[in-house]
């Protein structure tokens, strides 16, 4: 049974309830086109059945690795970008106490490298590496990425010089293509061990590959309950193709009502901190799956109540082209009341004994039903806890919820044609061969500036 939950009640007083109902047949549609591989993009629909196909075995052998690397390591790196560092990061993040590089001996502390090119932040991790033990997996599916090819290079080396290049050798692991790219050459050159990224599964839906699952693994959360939440979405999904009594259709079809009707911003909200990653992945996984052609929903993302006092004044009263969806929470699992006070001077005995999750849901209620007022309209989507079965199922939801929501735009839900643009500038201004073409005329453009 899935435990999420979706409410779009706040929703009915900008648009029709039957606007919603009415894309109904669309929801089936796109539905046929993902399940009989029909569709745009048919070759990348290998994340559809992933959780039911991923054996135990499989997880099982992830953890003992894993907890080999958990061993050896006071540090473990995650080399990679976009798609291929952002799953990974959301669920640990989730997961993971808020101060565990202060507090956590047990426990490696997960680092990230190549998802930037900032000497500042590489020549900072190098000098937390000097005095760590480490590991490391770079992973990159086209085994070609700059960014994490550079950051790999430079921390290769430096662990080669701390260990020796044998010991190295064992501290490394690599996730990338079957046969293709650099990446695959250089592992197979120097015998990492090493997982395949499958053809059919794109960077932005492989975190339910060993892409997350390795280093969500490394980091001590429960790969097999995450599969199992991921297993549950994706049973509910395949039972019912269509909109009534599907939260995931429900969620698909109701940002694309809300989308027509001149809402072009999606603002992704949390009361939690810990969820902050898990909206940077979902930013990828909606802004690089749908906005293209010229079209698409704008995915943001907000922490409340925290950018209330920040962003709040332009969420209530800025241009009204923007609605929210609302992860909210419903159980904490550590307890914290706010103490009494003899003296009252703080004014606030009105909540004392009053748990802080209470007060910050009252937040959330209030917070919504002032936007509301306020023009935006509000989906909010109820999670039980924050837990690996949780986040499995949440991971899921939006992962098909992407899909049917890039079919019912009308673009390839899977394709990224547009990212290889600023990566041509940059090879040709770095003068990468095979671009001399484009450099003199590039460097024409930015005359007096390089
Ligand atoms: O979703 C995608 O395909 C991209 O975001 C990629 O994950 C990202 O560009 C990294 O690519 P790669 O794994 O090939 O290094």
């Amino acid at each position: 049974m899935i435990q999420l939950k979706l409410d779009i009640d706040q929703v009915f007083g900008f648009i029709p309830k039957e606007k919603i109902f009415d894309l109904n047949q669309q929801v089936v549609t796109s539905y046929r086109k993902i399940y009989n591989k029909t569709g745009a993009g048919a070759d990348f629909l290998g994340w559809v059945d992933l959780p039911s196909q991923t054996t135990d075995e499989f997880i099982r052998h992830l953890s003992d690795h894993a907890a080999e690397l958990r061993e050896k390591s006071e540090v473990f790196v995650v080399v990679g970008i976009g798609g291929s560092y952002l799953g990974a990061r959301a669920v640990i993040e989730s997961m993971t106490h808020h101060f565990s590089a202060l507090i956590n001996k047990q426990t490696p502390h997960i680092v990230y490298a190549g998802q930037n090119i900032s000497e500042e932040y590489l020549a900072d991790l190098l000098d937390l590496l000097d005095i760590k033990h480490y590991s490391m997996v770079v992973i990159s599916k086209s085994g070609t990425t700059t960014e994490p090819a550079i950051a790999f290079r430079v921390l290769r080396a430096h662990l080669e010089r701390k260990y020796g290049v044998a010991e190295a050798r064992k501290r490394i692991v690599a996730i990338t293509d079957k046969s293709r790219g650099a990446l695959k050459q250089v592992a197979d050159s120097e015998g990492y061990r090493s997982y395949v990224v499958p053809d059919d599964v794109g960077g932005r839906y492989s975190v339910l590959t060993p892409v997350g699952l390795l280093p969500i693994a490394v980091a001590g959360i429960d790969i097999h309950e995450l599969i199992g939440g991921a297993r549950k979405m994706e049973a509910a999904s395949r039972a019912v193709n269509k909109m009534y009594g599907n939260p995931i259709a429900l969620y698909a079809a109701t940002r694309q009502a809300l989308y027509h009707s001149g809402k072009t911003t999606e603002i992704m909200v949390n009361y939690e901190p810990r969820l902050f990653y898990l909206t940077e992945w979902w930013k990828q996984l909606y802004g690089e799956s749908e906005g293209k052609e010229h079209k698409g929903i704008f995915p943001a993302g907000v922490g409340f109540t925290t950018d209330l006092h920040s962003m709040g004044q332009y969420i209530q009263e800025g241009l009204r082209n923007i609605f929210e969806t609302v992860i909210s929470v419903e159980h904490a699992t550590r307890e914290l009341r706010v103490p009494a006070a003899d003296t009252d001077l703080d004014q606030l005995n009105y909540i004392a004994s009053k748990r802080l999750s209470e007060a910050n849901l009252m937040a959330e209620f209030g917070t919504t039903l002032a936007h509301v007022d306020g023009g935006v309209p509000n989906i909010r989507i109820q999670l039980p806890a924050i837990n690996a079965d949780a986040i499995g199922q949440l991971i899921y939801f939006f992962e098909m919820g992407c899909a049917l929501s890039g079919y019912m735009l009308g673009v390839n839900p899977f394709d990224q044609p547009g990212v290889e643009a600023y990566k041509k500038n940059m090879f040709a201004l770095l003068g990468k061969a095979g671009f001399e073409d484009q450099t003199a005329a590039l460097k024409e453009r930015l005359k007096g500036k390089i």
